[in-house]
């Protein structure tokens, strides 16, 4: 069993009071808090080990890359990565998928296709819209049922002679449906055609085995795993990776640098122009072995627990609807209740101390399929309890008859 109390200690925000209550933090999908673990190694990087890693013959410099180096393998083992040279660190998913997106696309002919799906976020919406306007590509879109499952039926349909890459959610921030992306990307290998899955609202919550899915790019951010806003992750295979041309130029992705001719470096360093953040790198490695030290299998098996105990008691709440009640199903209900509007429950109940979100969840497309301009969304984290969904309850309850 996970022990609660001494996860929730290790989380010193989770005792702050909000507006005199108790915080009771259901915000997880947007960013995840951060343990004491990594507060500390942060404070401990800057006091004692900051410098330019890469770039320096003193002591401090070769201190922090090796730190860096080392927060590299450990973030490839942590996903199963063949390779720690197959992984490149970036701001977040937002900037891995951009990445991914230029440069796969500067490989395609005009009128070339690719398959998003409905539950996507903007970010693996968006990225490729640039792209696809850039270089005159397609976009192709699987549909999704009621339940907010992907239709695998008419994904099989989608594709031609002319798709390239398919480029899907593993888990939905919105509805929290859980994709198969094996089955996913097995499907698209069986076209000759590449898969990147968009790791964000899976990397906390599932493991991550990269070899067993298989896809050829799998991007995530460290703010969803507990290490710090700013750094994020993108697994390629080494076979794109080398064929493809360098995202941005500057120092570090260089090998020699010419005005008539440039070379670059090896992988990942040609994908890492500038100064790499190597604080966050290094937290994000903390963060990483903060969730080792945790079993894994039980996180799971807990987060699945409170999310039925909230659906079931969600449901009971008169006129309330939960959108997306997929089979396999992260810790993410996103409702509303007829006749009040997301944006005020949300004001509402943070007075109480309650954080949720409300909005379009940057997923416009999958929020309008079921007819809302946004609701509220609540997500989990394996330190939130049973008691504070009870205390959630009592407060939704409340705000809604306020709001009635
Ligand atoms: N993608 C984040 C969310 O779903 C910001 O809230």
């Amino acid at each position: 069993m996970l022990n609660r109390q001494n996860i929730r200690a290790d989380f010193p925000i989770l005792s702050q009071k909000i507006f005199g209550k108790d915080l009771i933090y259901f915000d997880n999908a947007a960013t995840t808090q951060k343990p004491i673990c990594v507060i500390n190694r942060i404070s401990e990087l800057y006091s004692t080990q900051n410098a330019n890693i890469h770039r320096g013959i003193h002591f401090l410099s070769q201190q922090a890359t090796a730190a860096h180096e080392q927060a590299r393998k450990t973030v490839a083992a942590f996903i199963n990565a063949p390779s720690h040279e197959e992984i490149i660190f970036t701001r977040g998913t937002t900037e891995s998928i951009n990445l991914v997106a230029e440069c796969f696309a500067r490989t395609c002919q005009k009128g070339d296709e690719i398959i998003l799906s409905t539950i996507e976020h903007h970010s693996n919406i968006v990225s490729w819209q640039l792209a696809a306007q850039r270089y005159g590509l397609k976009i192709k879109v699987i549909p999704i049922d009621f339940e907010g499952n992907l239709r695998i039926d008419e994904y099989e349909k989608l594709f031609t002679e002319k798709t390239k890459i398919v480029a899907v959610a593993h888990v939905s921030n919105v509805l929290g449906t859980i994709n198969d992306v094996k089955k996913i990307t097995q499907i698209a290998h069986n076209h000759n055609v590449a898969v990147l899955i968009d790791g964000a609202q899976a990397v906390a919550h599932q493991k991550i085995d990269i070899q067993e899915i298989n896809a050829d790019f799998y991007a995530f951010s460290g703010h969803k795993i507990y290490a710090p806003t700013g750094i994020g992750v993108l697994y390629g295979k080494r076979c794109w990776l080398d064929k493809f041309e360098p995202y941005q130029g500057g120092g570090e992705m260089i090998e020699s640098v010419s005005f008539e001719r440039t070379t670059y470096n090896v992988l990942p360093y040609k994908f890492e122009a500038g100064t790499p953040d190597f604080i966050s790198s290094v937290a994000l490695e903390t963060a990483l072995n903060y969730m080792q030290s945790l079993d894994f299998k039980q996180i799971i098996e807990y987060e699945k627990n409170l999310l039925d105990y909230a659906t079931q008691q969600l449901l009971q709440i008169p006129n309330l609807t939960i959108y997306g009640q997929a089979k396999e199903k992260c810790g993410v209900i996103s409702f509303n209740i007829t006749g009040i509007h997301h944006f005020d429950l949300g004001t509402l109940l943070d007075k109480t101390g309650v954080a949720i979100r409300t909005g379009h969840h940057c997923a416009q497309p999958l929020v309008e399929f079921f007819g809302q301009s946004g609701m509220c969304r609540i997500s989990f984290a394996m330190y939130n309890t049973k008691e504070e969904v009870d205390v959630f309850m009592g407060n939704l309850r409340r705000c809604a008859k306020i709001l009635s």
